[in-house]
């Protein structure tokens, strides 16, 4: 299967009568802090849209009962939940991005040790809109099976920066609903001179060919998040368990 690039980027959005040009941002010059998303409620299997038809398959489910990282307001909200759409912050790319990763939203390939990890969500603009056949690209460090409070020096992680294989990196389209979902492990933990950085997930996501987001999703209650330069709990997914050495977590990239 040819690697989704630049060109596959442009060819996909051609096919589809996707562009810029029919994709409705709203952009508006002031948020608008509360507004209705469309499907919130629906909570039924969906289908990401897929690339590589060579491995086809169906993403999690993705329920939105579940607590997607959005602000609910019974109050006024009707049969309809109402959201927050704060546009995500930027973060630091880092120095292990690489491009023209694979189509594929399966990063747990390699029967390494650790917790399998389900990251799922939505791409939306700032009115809490779904933007289908955003694609979002994610590339994080090697899992471990170590736990936080026993890591030394010795356990520090690394990126696969070279091989054709492109461990735990990847980039999937989102589908009509603007639902995106990875598969995974979590990463582990790695060494910034001398001190662990906490878990996290690099991500990019773009609409046709602009780069909309460039950041880093971290975990609720990992220690180290709080001596972390760059680390915000705006951006730390809240885990739950998702069966036997499984963990899943919702996070909504907001665009503008
Ligand atoms: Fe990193």
């Amino acid at each position: 299967m040819a690697p989704w690039n630049e060109s596959t980027r442009r060819y996909f959005l051609k096919a589809s009568g996707i562009g810029l040009g029919t994709l409705v941002l709203g952009c508006p010059s002031n948020r608008k802090p509360k507004s209705k998303i469309s499907g919130q409620q629906d909570g039924g299997e969906t289908t990401t849209a897929r690339f590589d038809a060579g491995n086809s398959q169906t993403s999690q489910v993705i329920n939105d009962a579940g607590g997607e990282q959005a602000t609910n307001h019974g109050d006024d909200a009707g049969p309809e939940d109402l959201i927050d759409c704060e546009q995500t912050a930027n973060d630091i790319e880092g120095p292990f991005y690489r491009p023209n990763v694979p189509v594929r939203s399966e990063l747990d390939l390699y029967g390494d040790a650790g917790t399998e990890l389900t990251l799922s969500g939505r791409v939306l603009d700032l009115d809490c809109n779904p933007i289908p056949n955003a694609v979002v690209d994610i590339w994080h460090a090697d899992p471990t099976d170590v736990p936080v409070a026993d890591l030394v020096d010795s356990d520090s992680v690394d990126y696969d920066n070279t091989s054709s294989e492109m461990r735990y990196r990847g980039q999937t389209a989102t589908d009509a609903e603007g639902r995106y979902s990875f598969h995974t492990k979590k990463p582990g933990w790695y060494l910034n001179g001398g001190t662990f950085r906490p878990m996290h997930i690099h991500v990019k996501v773009w609409v046709g060919d602009n780069l909309k987001l460039t950041s880093q999703l971290y975990f609720a209650g990992d220690p180290y998040i709080s001596g972390d330069p760059w680390a915000s709990l705006d951006r730390a997914v809240v885990l739950s368990a998702d069966g036997p050495g499984a963990e899943k977590g919702t996070f909504n990239f907001v665009i503008s």
